[in-house]
């Protein structure tokens, strides 16, 4: 019989998730509480920018593969795999996960099945979750019926979440029992088939594997941010640092970039819940790096404000500042966490007039912080300006030629956040320019 497959929250990962569950073959149902957000989906428009994931939205409502609802019931009886993929966003009274929709959607969903079926988690959740759920499931399973509990943890990037749904690294399933796991192959058989690796392994692996791995890589940034600070006060390379340690195969190169932070919906949220889920477990001390790692990563934001300061003699009110990007990173138009908006915040807060432009970003910026000035192109953005800071690494700012940001400025002043642009070739006409782990400035080396 072939597998019929329902997706709970159709956001970032359930959208992405229910797509490309339609794409291995299966009849997918998404399901979620927000009408409007389904009535988009289906319609084949996508809420947010995923390069590649329209396409497949459009591929697979259109062949019907791929449906959207708000009936728990529906997807109850014409499903018998769930995936939760609903939001743990950061607790509004403290640094723990919001496990509300977690809970809710799966008592929706014992509230209506009857039969056999297994629910797949796979939201980044508190360890201790699977089990708990499971308690929940014995305690509400509708009399009669037979619900199974697995962790399936997600490693999706934005930017490449179809790529890394549909051939991801590895694969993480924790089960308690043969027959979950059997399903979980069988839903996954074709991408198994292309060899990537399973792990197989209980509930609390599988839940700690997630936050493990988003805490390693927020700290691999935030241990080059730390040499960032070190290589601004006493001069030295960043980029070359990061270059010779990662030609060290221990250590690689991956997430060694120096700029002005972490930010998105995972890696901040997801380092403050590990350390609060620890601190309920009386390990506090265990995970006290973590506490650091966030703070060094707060502190590029404060450098590049100081930065542009000081590059402004000091003086910000009244001052020209164009922002280049506000997303988190680039190929996304998530500005949640980002340390580019929190930067055109605060140097607007602080009385300069600060023109934005993101290739994808102005409206959700612009949804959280409508006083900025956002504007179609990066030459609107720059025009006039006192100083540019690019502060998202979208390929038209890599791209950026000196002679042709000379044109609209009112001052050659530039601080590449990211550290993507050729300095010499900048200096070499006149500019300004400096960047996270640069001593600044310049004559003083
Ligand atoms: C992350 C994890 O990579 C992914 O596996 C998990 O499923 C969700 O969280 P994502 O939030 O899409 O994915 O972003 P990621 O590509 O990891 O980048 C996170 C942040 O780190 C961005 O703000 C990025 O600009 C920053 N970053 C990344 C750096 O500052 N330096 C680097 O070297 C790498």
């Amino acid at each position: 019989m072939s597998l019929r497959i329902s997706v709970i929250g159709t956001g970032y990962l359930g959208a992405t998730h229910a797509a490309c569950m339609a794409e291995l073959g299966y009849d997918v149902i998404g399901v979620d509480v927000d009408k409007e957000k389904l009535a988009a989906l289906a319609a084949g428009i996508l809420p947010f920018h995923e390069p590649g994931l329209p396409e497949l939205l459009r591929k697979h409502v259109g062949s019907g593969r791929l449906r959207f609802t708000d009936s728990y019931e529906l997807a109850a009886n014409e499903a018998d795999i769930h995936f939760i993929t609903v939001g743990t966003p950061q607790r509004a009274d403290g640094h723990g996960a919001d496990m509300q929709y977690v809970d809710d959607s799966v008592d929706s969903l014992l509230e209506h099945i009857t039969g056999e079926a297994l629910i797949v988690g796979k939201s980044t959740v508190p360890v201790g979750t699977a089990r708990r759920l499971a308690a929940r499931i014995a305690d509400r399973a509708r009399p009669g019926s037979e619900v199974a509990l697995a962790w399936n943890p997600e490693f999706l990037r934005e930017g490449f979440a179809v790529k890394d749904t549909l051939s991801p690294d590895r694969l993480v399933y924790g089960v308690d029992g043969q027959q979950p796991l059997a399903l979980l192959r069988r839903v996954y058989a074709p991408i198994l088939s292309a060899g990537t690796p399973e792990v197989v392994t209980d509930w609390e692996t599988a839940e700690l594997v997630k936050v493990a791995a988003n805490a390693f890589l927020a700290t691999k940034i935030s241990f080059i941010n730390a040499f960032a600070e070190v290589t601004e006060t006493v001069g030295g390379d960043i980029k070359t640092l990061a270059d010779a340690i990662g030609h060290d195969a221990r250590i690689g190169r991956k997430f060694l970039n120096a700029g002005v932070g972490f930010g998105g919906g995972c890696l901040p949220k997801d380092i403050r819940a590990l350390q609060a889920r620890v601190s309920e477990l009386g390990l506090s001390h265990t995970m006290g790096f973590l506490a650091e790692v966030d703070q060094i990563n707060l502190r590029r934001r404060d450098r590049v404000v100081s930065l542009a300061q000081s590059m402004l003699g000091g003086q910000l009110p009244g001052k020209r500042v164009g922002v280049l990007g506000v997303t988190f990173k680039p190929d996304s138009d998530d500005v949640r966490d980002s340390p580019a908006l929190d930067v055109a915040v605060r140097l607007f807060n602080a009385g300069a007039e600060v023109s934005v432009y993101d290739p994808q970003g102005n409206a959700n910026a612009a949804g959280r912080f409508p006083r900025l000035n956002y504007v179609e192109s990066w030459q609107e953005a720059a025009q006039d300006a006192d100083v540019v800071l690019l502060l998202t690494e979208w390929q038209e700012f890599r791209q950026l030629q000196p002679e042709e940001l000379a044109e609209v400025v009112a001052e050659r002043r530039l601080i590449d956040g990211r550290n993507v642009l050729d300095r010499a070739a900048w200096r070499e006409i006149g500019w300004d320019i400096t960047g996270p782990g640069e001593k600044y400035p310049q004559e003083e080396l």
